[in-house]
């Protein structure tokens, strides 16, 4: 029997990719490729729905392929594409559109807090996990790794395949969301309470994944922790909870190993070794990228093969819509 699932999950090359994408998605992408038929998707259409600057989007697109490229997504075992490059995308969105009720869209709470105050936000940004479902549908997707912000707009797909499902006939894969137990959260290091966010505007907050060494450093010595004492895995302290976590997943060390090794130690002597771990784990993924983007052309020839791989399987899902629908 063949117990291959098919995967797909997609990321916003909206330039500040930080550790907490890499912690949360992509390095859950990158270690499961042999087991599965996997897509991975550089969402340009969604970085659309606010404000780019059009130069810096395309510069975005292809920095996006070369990190995910660097942190070990393989061609040879995933295909890797931009999203407009397949404009099946867009079109099986707008099917979508007419599908999804109002009333479920108006429930998304990362709309809500996009939005909140706002009165010139895009139609795209209200739309944004119509096109999102269309990503995961297309492609018949079992399951979607993310981060655990996300998980309410892959729920919203699997309710989106079930409502078409229901109405116009079997068509849809049921997809499901498959978040990291452990990391699918990173707190920002200067506010603790708020998920770390490449649109953050305290960029202390935020180790990206192309920070030299002494920018992580710096970060990593002014995180906000509390002034109670002792280096333990406490989620009632936020602050030293989530640097644990950090060094944890990096480090690859158990918990009670982590406790042990800090025993009798401050603040200080946790934060340097943190911030060195942290400069090590990504010490590789630099180095990689650096190769990658230094030839662009092959970057280039990657993405049009990604892109002429997922076309096919895109088109094959939009043709039965169609016709399930009564279009043409
Ligand atoms: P995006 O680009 O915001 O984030 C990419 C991935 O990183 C995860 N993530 C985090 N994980 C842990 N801690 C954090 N602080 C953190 N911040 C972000 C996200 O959960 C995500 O998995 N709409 C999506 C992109 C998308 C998509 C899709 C994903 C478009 N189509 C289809 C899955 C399937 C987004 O903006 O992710």
């Amino acid at each position: 029997m063949d117990t291959r699932k098919r995967i797909f999950s997609g990321i916003q090359p909206s330039g500040n990719t930080h550790i907490g994408n890499l912690l949360g998605a992509i390095r859950h992408w990158a270690a499961r490729q042999t087991e599965n038929d996997n897509l991975f998707c550089v969402v340009d259409l969604h970085a659309i729905t606010v404000y780019q600057d059009p130069a810096e989007l395309k510069k975005h697109t292809r920095e996006m392929a070369g990190l995910l490229l660097a942190a070990g997504i393989s061609p040879q075992h995933s295909i890797l594409f931009v999203q407009s490059h397949v404009s099946a995308h867009a079109e099986l969105a707008w099917i979508l559109n007419c599908v999804i009720p109002m009333g479920w869209m108006s429930r998304m709470t990362q709309y809500k807090e996009k939005s909140k105050n706002r009165e010139n936000v895009s139609v795209g940004l209200f739309d944004y996990p119509a096109l999102m479902a269309a990503d995961i549908l297309l492609y018949q997707t079992h399951q979607v790794p993310v981060g655990e912000d996300q998980k309410q707009h892959v729920e919203l797909a699997r309710d989106t395949a079930q409502r078409f499902n229901n109405l116009f006939g079997e068509t849809f894969t049921i997809p499901e969301p498959v978040i990291a137990g452990n990391g699918a959260r990173i707190m920002g290091l200067d506010d603790p309470t708020k998920k770390m966010s490449k649109s953050s505007p305290r960029a202390e907050g935020v180790i990206l994944l192309l920070d030299p060494p002494d920018a992580i450093r710096t970060k990593i010595r002014r995180a906000k922790t509390d002034s109670l004492s002792g280096i333990v895995f406490d989620e009632g302290r936020p602050g030293l909870y989530n640097l644990l976590v950090i060094y944890e997943l990096v480090t690859g060390l158990g918990r009670s190993e982590i406790e042990d090794r800090f025993t009798g130690k401050g603040y200080g002597v946790f934060k340097n070794e943190l911030a060195e771990a942290v400069v090590e784990y990504l010490r590789p993924l630099q180095t990689r990228y650096a190769e990658f983007t230094a030839d662009p052309a092959r970057l280039d020839s990657i993405l049009a093969e990604g892109a002429a791989k997922a076309r096919p399987l895109a088109e094959q899902t939009l043709k039965l819509v169609k016709e399930r629908v009564g279009l043409g």
